[in-house]
């Protein structure tokens, strides 16, 4: 029997390959090391089930897990042929094998299905899987369900996902891993603000910088599952796929189905997880180019009070202050004078724009700016021109229209005439204003969602994969055109959309303290650069807290900089500081965005402190926030893992710091330490006010491998 070992940046992946059974993942974690092909059939067999108690021969998991095969759990294929083959046996299996790219075609010989598995280990040492289902037979296949399995070594004792709603999303749960299956499942047709996002089972002791985590995420942007079963016998799986509704894929013969790509990301400790991530989405050739341009987004600013004087105003302030790119949001479309009219008629309202955007756009663009533009295309209002000449256009099942949500309906884009419309207005607009950028909103779930244009049936994967068409066409029409992924805020965070968009919004809510915690939590998936991280208006909008800029920005400081306030309220001296803010930020957004992403575990209480550190470990900036008023005070210290060891680096404060008590020695920019006892012992921690935070610049000054000495 084949083994193959793959090994990347400390991980290794053993792969059984049998030619008469699909293949199993063996271990799937640390590292190996460079094993020989007697030690590798050693270990195998190690590895290799034992029989339970129940069936006479040991139970394989595949990566596809069979039920003839003694496997009780979630099955990794379910469909039939009018209710026969209900239960497949794919015993002829045959392998390619290229660097770390393993690809196995196997065949089901009685129900004539055809199944190919990808799985690669990515230099990054993230795994991805994912599975082809041909149907050779002449009966159509209704297919159910094909999820992709990782087995989990070793002995993981708790699950981590993440869960959400609007303007609060990504929040962290954990719980411990028993027996049975842990299952989220998302219906929203829409990758959801309570995604799971990364499923983890992990030990005990798991931290950012600490413990082994085993990480899964399904890379698809409509309804999708991720799972964690523990059998009786002991064994952890960690599965996922897409979550397909009764009838949606019915497989004729000849048909072929492809699953997402199922990630796996082992670390020891989340940081190392995360960035295995970050490093695949950053070797992508098409990952956005550097420098991120500041973007100002109108939306808090005006919402949908379209007003030239003001908003010419608004970008004169906007060039002033440093913005590189302006975004027109919601409203500048036919009867989009609240959020009830307009969705799918995209032509500009002469009532509010008599010129079109043109006198805009080109003021914008004399100030040296891009010009974005906000859309919702996949989106329909009832109240619209569009609505009333095609009713049928509305995704639908039967008679009724799915509940409203915002007033809105979706657009059914697995019509080809509503499809060639939309794609159709869409270059139109790019081609009249040359956009540089569109913010690609979607607003409501795809709820009850049938398509007229197929009998009514349920069209969620037809209309997600017509999405993503529509995207790869739209961006295609001007080089250069980069889409944000927004979705009601970060509804749609996913590596699926972000194989077709080039950033995400991360959430509605710019309120600095949320925002903490939901950068925090989404750069677990996404590396700063893809997350548009802006600096609210002094009152936050979604929550009513007040908060200093200096805070604001700070927070805001490490993804893809932007604003969203009213800056036609502001004085000169506000401008001047927000312009001191993103002058800063550009000054060091080389290293913000392509450096290895580290958060500190242990901080004392109501502390949070994060940082990046460049990839030669030659600098780094950290934050540290106070979000609470600790118990105890002075409030501690904190240590600054990620840094070279033996590298002595200058601390210094990249803004003043606010502190209020006495200061800490590295405030003053003196203090020279070398990374082996920033990592062990730390920095204390600034007397600082609750909502302010402090930014340190760490700058490496010499080599010192035989100890700091002054
Ligand atoms: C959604 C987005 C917001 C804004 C509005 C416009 O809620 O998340 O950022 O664009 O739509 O209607």
């Amino acid at each position: 029997m084949h083994l193959h070992h793959f090994r990347a940046a400390g991980v290794s992946v053993l792969l059984e390959c049998p030619s008469d059974a699909l293949p199993a993942i063996l271990h799937w974690g640390r590292d190996l090391g460079p094993l020989g092909a007697g030690a590798l059939a050693d270990l195998a067999a190690e590895l290799r089930p034992r029989s339970d108690q129940t069936v006479e021969v040991p139970i394989r998991t595949a990566l596809v897990p069979e039920s003839r095969t003694g496997w009780t759990g979630l099955p990794g294929l379910s469909g039939h042929h009018h209710g026969e083959h209900w239960s497949p046996a794919f015993t002829a299996v045959t392998y390619e094998v290229d660097g770390q790219r393993l690809t196995a075609t196997a065949t089901d010989p009685h129900a004539r299905l055809g199944l190919t598995l990808t799985v690669e280990l990515d230099p990054s040492g993230l795994l991805r899987a994912r599975a082809e289902l041909r149907n050779g037979h002449d009966l159509p296949y209704t297919l159910d369900a094909l999820n992709l399995v990782l087995p989990v070594p070793g002995n993981p004792t708790d699950l981590l996902d993440q869960a959400g709603r609007w303007s609060k999303e990504r929040i962290p749960q954990r719980r411990p891993l028993t027996v049975g299956t842990h299952l989220r499942e998302n219906r929203r047709g829409r990758t959801g603000a309570d995604a799971a996002t990364v499923l983890f089972a992990a030990t005990a002791d798991l931290g950012f910088g600490r413990g082994q985590a085993w990480g899964l995420h399904v890379g698809f942007s409509g309804n999708h599952r991720h799972y964690a079963e523990r059998t009786a016998t002991g064994r952890t799986m960690l599965g996922g796929g897409e979550l397909l509704l009764p009838g949606e894929v019915i497989l004729e013969s000849g048909q072929t189905y492809r699953t997402p790509w199922v990630y796996g990301a082992y670390g020891h400790g989340l940081d190392e997880a995360a960035r295995r991530f970050h490093d695949h989405l950053r070797a992508r050739p098409g990952h956005p180019p550097a420098p991120r341009p500041v973007v100002l987004n109108t939306w808090e600013a005006v919402y949908f009070d379209h007003d030239l004087d003001r908003l010419l105003d608004l970008a004169d302030r906007a060039a002033r202050v440093g913005v590189e790119r302006f975004v027109l949001d919601d409203g500048w479309f036919l009867g989009r004078r609240d959020d009830g009219a307009g969705l799918g008629d995209w032509y500009v309202d002469p009532a509010v724009w008599p010129d079109g955007l043109h006198p805009l756009v080109k003021r914008v663009r004399a100030l040296g700016m891009e010009f974005g533009l906000w859309m919702e295309p996949e989106m329909i209002n009832p109240d619209s021109d569009l609505a009333r000449a095609h009713p049928d256009w509305i995704l639908r099942t039967g008679d009724r229209l799915p509940p409203p949500a915002r007033r809105q309906q979706v657009l059914d884009l697995t019509n080809p005439a509503a499809y060639a419309h939309i794609k159709e207005r869409l270059l139109a607009l790019v081609a009249e204003y040359d956009l540089d950028f569109i913010k690609w909103d979607h607003n409501r779930d795809l709820v009850d969602a049938g398509s007229a244009a197929h009998a009514g049936r349920a069209a969620v994967h037809a209309q997600t994969h017509a999405v993503y068409r529509l995207l790869d066409e739209v961006r295609a029409a001007r080089p250069g055109l980069e889409i944000e992924a927004c979705s009601s805020g970060g509804a749609r965070v996913d590596l699926g959309i972000l194989q077709h968009a080039d950033r995400v919004w991360a959430s509605d809510c710019i309120d600095p303290v949320e925002r903490q915690d939901i950068l925090r939590w989404t750069a677990q998936l996404l590396p700063p650069e893809l997350i548009g991280s802006h600096i609210g208006s002094g009152r936050s909008h979604t929550t009513g807290r007040r908060h200093d800029l200096a805070f604001r920005a700070a927070t805001a400081f490490f993804g893809h900089y932007g604003i969203e306030w009213d800056l036609t309220s502001l004085t000169d001296a506000e401008l001047g500081e927000l312009a001191e803010w993103i002058a800063l930020h550009k000054r060091h957004r080389a290293l913000l965005h392509t450096g290895a992403v580290v958060r500190v575990d242990d901080t004392p209480e109501g502390v949070r402190a994060h940082g990046v550190v460049a990839p030669d470990a030659s600098q780094a900036i950290y934050e540290i926030a106070m979000l609470d008023r600790p118990a105890t005070w002075p409030p501690g210290t904190i240590r600054l893992p990620g840094l070279d060891p033996d590298t002595v680096y200058r601390i210094s404060p990249l803004m003043p710091v606010a502190s209020h008590g006495a200061e800490p020695a590295w405030v003053s920019g003196r203090l020279e330490l070398p990374g082996s006892a920033l990592a062990a012992a730390g920095l204390s921690v600034p007397p600082l006010f609750p909502d302010q935070s402090a930014l340190l610049h760490l700058t490496a000054v010499r080599q010192d491998r035989d100890g700091f000495s002054t």
